[in-house]
């Protein structure tokens, strides 16, 4: 089989400029993986697994365990799928790359995870500039198990639908919670604060910083406040949001956000590293390394 993903065009998307792949979903090309692209999973799960346990809050860890991930080469989907469907519905599917926003919306309030097939490369481990298969499967998938996060990636989708009908303002004030909760939140344990974003738990580096670093900013999780702050896509984040539980992110996000954007197109958005009065402050950054322009 040709597993050449196959780049149709270029794009630019929240992650930078990358390239859009086909939009369809794929089998997963299990048995084209090479023996360099287990060890590329093997490495990062290892680290990942002796690193975490410090770090991650316990659903996520707890999902890990569930699904049995570990240094036996890259999982196969469809031994996920069976535990993943029993426990909350959900399924992964393959798919190339990078999806159009409505494709994305679409596999999510259906709930369809789409997981990028290949890993990246040996001299790739600690930095890419697209999700692969490490980012999107062991970064997202365990929480999936967790019916109450599942719930919230079903909205989230459907709330997709919603915004990109309503426009692009709509949708980067959407794709904004995305950021700040899915990819890269925080969440109060009785241990002090954990990971769950998916793009802090599959990166080692963002992993030790975004807990023990006395740089970035940590703050409660606001909606409005969240979905009006701009991100950086090119450096670790320089604030934070923290939920008190996956109970409270679900129940702010339930009601209609029609109003919220018509209001939020009027006013200026935050930047990444601002704190503002009425934030709940956990950690004043010190913003010690910070670049200074830039957000988006
Ligand atoms: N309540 C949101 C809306 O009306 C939908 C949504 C739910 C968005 C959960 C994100 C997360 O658009
Ligand atoms: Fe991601």
């Amino acid at each position: 089989m040709d597993t050449t993903p196959r780049r149709v065009e270029h794009q630019q998307t929240d992650r930078g400029y990358v390239p859009v792949y086909a939009t369809g979903t794929v089998e997963q090309p299990w048995a084209s993986y090479s023996s360099t692209d287990h060890e590329v999973w093997d490495t990062l799960y290892r680290r990942q697994k002796a690193l975490l346990p410090a770090y991650a809050c316990k659903e996520f860890l707890e999902g890990v365990e569930r699904f049995g991930f570990g240094e036996g080469g890259i999982p196969r989907f469809d031994d996920l799928n069976e535990v993943l469907g029993k426990a909350t519905g959900w399924k992964i599917v393959a798919v190339e790359g990078l999806l159009p926003d409505e494709v994305f919306f679409d596999h999510l309030a259906n709930r369809r995870f789409p997981v990028s097939w290949w890993i990246r490369k040996p001299d790739q481990l600690d930095y890419l500039s697209e999700p692969d298969l490490f980012h999107d499967l062991f970064g997202h998938v365990p929480l999936l198990l967790n019916p109450v996060f599942a719930d919230y990636m079903q909205a989230y989708g459907k709330g997709g639908m919603k915004a990109h009908a309503i426009g692009p303002e709509a949708l980067m004030n959407l794709t904004r919670l995305y950021w700040y909760t899915v990819e890269f939140g925080l969440i109060r344990t009785d241990e002090g604060l954990r990971i769950y974003g998916a793009g802090i738990v599959s990166s080692k580096g963002e992993s030790i910083y975004s807990i023990d670093s006395t740089a970035p900013n940590r703050i409660g999780f606001d909606l409005e406040r969240v979905m009006n702050t701009k991100y950086r896509i090119d450096t670790f984040q320089q604030t934070y949001f923290v939920i008190d539980d996956f109970e409270q992110l679900f129940d702010a996000t339930g009601p209609d956000f029609t109003p919220i954007y018509a209001k939020l197109a009027t006013g200026e958005a935050t930047s990444a590293a601002e704190v503002l009065d009425t934030d709940k402050v956990y950690q004043r950054g010190t913003r010690e390394g910070f670049a200074t322009s830039g957000d988006n």
